[in-house]
């Protein structure tokens, strides 16, 4: 296990160039498999999780080949033949689990592993199931696994997603395409990820409505191609690498490669900071402040502030000159990393679904501990404007979701290295 050793204090300057998005490619690759011939996905990140899924679709019998060194990936989906995604792999990976959509619709049948809670809890699949059920998927779970059967063709319906997932929303969409006459999936996400899961079935041949808003009405077609497209850019890495260039008076960031509009309302929260977000087309330019103002805020499911930047913002406010809140409304407790941050000096305190945060306060280089993707990243944020030198531990949770993290950071000036954990 790696471990990273990051020496604190250094302003970041210079470019980094932002990767495709991990929670954009895992639908594409799922949808890939609905498909009667070959797709192409370029600006596909090399991540944990990517791979794993690699591996899962290889199980079902899908070729898969990543040329990581070029971001691409190719899956040929005409020789699926085993159609059960397993517990070892689904556990290591949740998004696994859009191999029920994926597999009952195409081939009518699918053998899926629950999968299981995460670090900071349940994440049910109900909505999923239910939805399905809806739509006239026959529904059973048996040892921990579900099993869906569905005949060629089915009614569909309709269904209210409450709360609305993302998840649920593209298991419902890769179910229905080429199965439901007719469906609807109301209160659907809106996340960028949807949409673009939306537009590549839409060139696979589908008949989508409603693209972008929250009701989604689904036809069924009888096939859908092969296609080739190039993933979009992620949102989030870009988001974490905002707030890394707004913490640290001094700092400025060029980020190239992005899609400023899936942010939201992002950039203008972190200009309530102080800091400058000049948005150039595909290049946002971040410079920091001499003085941080303390901005609050509270996650929403898109277009409003992500529950995937929570933790990144709350450690970027131990750094403002005053009070603020973090709530998460879309997970409530989602701050296993308050504990870790309060060892190098930080002032927060968490009460039901609000982080309170109170600056500015110096942090110190001590040892901590990775619980979860986004935890561990706000730790590296931390480290670096602390004084003295920290490790941070367990980072295999980063590798899941940030591609080439140290090498990006010390690109731009971080004193940071990976190391074997003692
Ligand atoms: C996706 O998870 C992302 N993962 C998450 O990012 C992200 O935090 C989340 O959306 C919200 O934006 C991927 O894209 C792979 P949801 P997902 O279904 O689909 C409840 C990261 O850091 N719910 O939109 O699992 C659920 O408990 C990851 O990259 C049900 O109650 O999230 C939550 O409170 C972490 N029943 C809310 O809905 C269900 O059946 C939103 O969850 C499904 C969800």
């Amino acid at each position: 296990m790696d471990k990273f050793i990051i020496k604190g204090g250094n302003p970041l300057k210079g470019t980094i160039p932002i990767s495709g998005s991990k929670n954009a490619a895992l639908p594409l690759m799922a949808a890939s498999l609905l498909g009667d011939s070959t797709s192409i996905i370029k600006n596909v990140p090399r991540l944990k999780d990517i791979y794993t899924f690699n591996n899962v679709i290889r199980v079902v019998g899908a070729q898969v080949d990543f040329k990581d060194d070029e971001n691409t990936l190719t899956i040929d989906p005409s020789n699926v033949n085993h159609l059960e995604a397993p517990y070892d792999l689904v556990r290591k990976m949740r998004a696994s689990f859009y191999m029920l959509g994926a597999l009952v619709g195409k081939h009518g049948y699918a053998k899926v592993s629950l999968p299981g809670g995460c670090a900071w809890g349940p994440r049910p699949v109900d909505l999923h199931l239910k939805g399905m059920e809806a739509m006239g998927i026959d529904i059973s779970l048996e040892k921990g696994y579900v099993i869906a059967k569905a005949e060629d063709k089915i009614e569909g319906g309709s269904f209210k997603l409450e709360p609305s997932s993302v998840g649920a929303t593209v298991n419902l969409l890769l179910a229905s395409v080429l199965k439901a006459k007719k469906f609807i999936i109301k209160n659907a996400a809106k996340e960028p990820d949807v949409v673009q899961l939306c537009n590549f079935l839409v060139k696979m041949g589908a008949n989508i409505d409603g693209i972008g808003t929250d009701a989604l009405t689904i036809k069924a077609v009888n096939n859908l191609s092969g296609i080739e497209v190039s993933n979009d850019p992620d949102r989030i890495e870009l988001g974490t690498f905002m707030i890394a260039g707004a913490m640290f008076p001094g700092s400025e960031l060029t980020l190239t490669g992005c899609n400023p509009e899936q942010l939201g309302n992002f950039p203008d929260k972190l200009r309530k900071t102080g800091t400058s977000v000049d948005i150039n087309g595909t290049t946002i330019n971040v410079k920091a402040p001499d003085v941080l103002k303390p901005v609050s805020i509270k996650t929403e499911i898109y277009p409003g502030f992500p529950t995937d930047l929570q933790a990144q913002w709350a450690t970027m406010m131990t750094q403002a000159e005053g009070a603020s809140k973090v709530t998460d409304t879309v997970y409530f407790d989602r701050f296993s990393y308050v504990p870790e941050l309060v060892r190098l000096g930080a002032d927060m305190d968490v009460e039901k679904n609000t982080v309170s945060i109170s600056g500015k306060t110096p942090l110190t280089g001590a040892s901590v501990m990775s619980t979860d993707l986004r935890a561990s990243v706000s730790l590296v944020l931390a480290a670096l404007v602390a004084e003295n030198t920290s490790e941070v531990l367990r980072i295999y949770h980063l590798d899941r979701g940030y591609e080439s993290l140290e090498e990006k950071l010390t690109a731009v000036g971080a004193n940071i290295k990976r190391v074997e954990e003692d």
